[in-house]
C-alpha cells in the first residue's frame, strides 16, 4: 500500500476561486472568492504565519457563538452570511455559511477531482471494451458516453464531487441525509450548467441506502464517500470509528467487482491514512494491491500547512476483461500511472 501526501494546492484544477491564506492556533484563513473566512480547523496545530491577514476576515466562526461579519461589514451595509458564489475548475459553487461552521465546500477535496474524472473516462473506456470483447478505447473524451459509469457518492453533502463525475460523463447516485444539502447541491449542478445530466439526487441515510442497493442488486463503477466524525442511521446515532468496516462491506457488495473504483476519504480525529487503506483493503480484498493512501493536505500562502483529512483509493483495473485482472497490457500500464500519486493527471 503507497501512503503519500497528494492532497497539495498543486494538484488542483487551474481556476480555483480558493486559496488557504494561513493556518495556526487551531484556525485556519481561507479565501473563497470575495470573501475571507476564519474558522476553527483540528489540524492547524502550528502557530500563525501572517497576523495581518487575519484582521481582513469578513466572517469569523466560533463554537458556542456562531458567526460574526469582520470589519469591512460592520456597518451593516452588507448581509455578510448571505450567499455568495465561487468557481472550482469549471464548476460554480453557492456557498452559504452554515450552523455547524461550514460554508458549502470542503476545498482538500479539489486535489481529487482529476483523479476523479480520470477514473470516469477509464471506466467508460474500460465497460465499452468488455461489452465489444475488443481492445476498445484507450480512455479518451466521449469514451465514457460510449458507455455509461454508475458511481455512487455517498455523504454527497453540496455536490462539489457530484458534478465533477456528471462533467466527466458519469451517472451519479448522490446520497446525503440532509435536505437542505441536496438542494444546495441541485442549485450548484444548476449555476454549473449540468442540471440536464444523469444525476439521482437522493435525501437518505448513506448506510441503508448502499444496503438497500446491495439487495435490489445494484451495481456501480465507481463509489465515493466521504463520511462525518458522527452521522444518524434513522433514530440511532453512529460514530464512523463503529461503522466504517460495515459500510465499506456494503460498499464492496455494489462495486463491480473487476474493475470498480473507489475514493475514501474522512476528517475524523483518531483515524489515519493507514486505517483507512486497511479498511479498504479488508473490505475490498482482491483489489488491495492497488490501495493507495494519504493524507489530504494544504499549502497556504504564508507557508503553512494544512491537514485537512486523509483518503484511501483504488482506481479503474483497466484490462481487466483480458488479461484475467493483471491490467499489465494495453491500457493496463496508462491505468497503472493514474495509480501514481505523483503521476501527471493529478496535476491537472
Ligand atoms: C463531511 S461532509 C461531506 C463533504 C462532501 N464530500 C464534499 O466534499 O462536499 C458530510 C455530509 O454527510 C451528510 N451526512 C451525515 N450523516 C449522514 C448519513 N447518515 N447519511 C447520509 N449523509 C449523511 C451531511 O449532511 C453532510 O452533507
Amino acid at each position: 500500500m503507497e501512503n503519500s501526501v497528494i492532497g497539495d494546492d498543486r494538484h488542483m484544477p487551474d481556476r480555483l476561486d480558493h486559496e488557504l491564506l494561513d493556518a495556526g492556533g487551531g484556525r485556519r484563513l481561507d479565501r473563497f472568492g470575495e470573501r475571507i473566512v476564519d474558522r476553527p480547523a483540528l489540524g492547524a496545530g502550528g502557530r500563525v504565519r501572517d497576523p495581518e491577514a487575519w484582521e481582513r476576515a469578513d466572517l469569523r466562526y466560533d463554537r458556542g457563538r456562531g458567526w460574526r461579519a469582520g470589519p469591512r461589514w460592520h456597518d451593516g451595509s452588507q448581509d455578510a452570511q448571505s450567499p455568495w458564489t465561487i468557481s472550482m475548475g469549471d464548476l460554480s459553487l453557492e456557498l452559504r455559511p452554515s450552523q455547524t461552521g461550514q460554508v458549502g465546500v470542503f476545498p482538500e477535496h479539489a486535489s481529487s477531482i482529476a483523479w476523479l474524472r480520470r477514473q470516469v473516462l477509464l471506466s467508460g473506456a474500460e465497460g465499452r471494451d468488455r461489452a465489444e470483447g475488443g481492445d476498445g478505447d484507450d480512455g479518451t473524451p466521449g469514451a465514457a458516453d460510449a458507455h455509461p459509469v454508475r458511481v455512487m457518492n455517498l455523504f454527497g453533502h453540496t455536490g462539489l464531487a457530484t458534478l465533477a463525475l456528471a462533467a466527466a460523463g458519469a451517472t451519479v447516485t448522490h446520497v446525503d441525509a440532509s435536505r437542505p444539502a441536496i438542494a444546495q447541491a441541485r442549485r450548484n449542478a444548476g449555476l454549473s450548467g449540468l442540471a440536464d445530466r444523469p444525476v439521482r439526487w437522493i435525501v437518505d441515510d448513506a448506510v441503508a441506502f448502499v444496503e438497500r442497493e446491495e439487495r435490489r442488486g445494484q451495481r456501480y463503477e465507481g463509489v465515493i464517500l466521504d463520511p462525518p466524525a458522527y452521522g444518524h442511521a434513522g433514530r440511532q446515532p453512529w460514530r464512523l470509528e463503529d461503522r466504517l468496516d460495515g459500510l465499506l462491506r456494503a460498499v464492496a457488495a455494489v462495486l463491480d467487482p473487476e474493475s470498480g473504483f473507489v475514493l475514501l476519504s474522512a476528517h475524523t480525529s483518531g483515524l489515519s491514512a493507514d486505517t483507512l487503506g486497511s479498511a479498504l483493503a479488508a473490505a475490498l480484498g482482491p483489489a488491495r494491491e492497488r490501495i493507495e493512501s494519504g493524507t489530504l493536505t494544504l499549502s497556504a500562502r504564508s507557508g503553512a500547512r494544512l491537514e485537512a483529512g486523509w483518503f484511501a483509493r483504488i482506481g479503474v483495473r483497466s484490462g481487466s476483461a483480458r488479461g484475467g485482472g493483471g491490467g499489465h497490457g494495453g491500457r493496463g500500464g496508462r491505468a497503472g500511472s493514474v495509480g501514481g500519486s505523483h503521476g501527471p493527471e493529478d496535476a491537472r
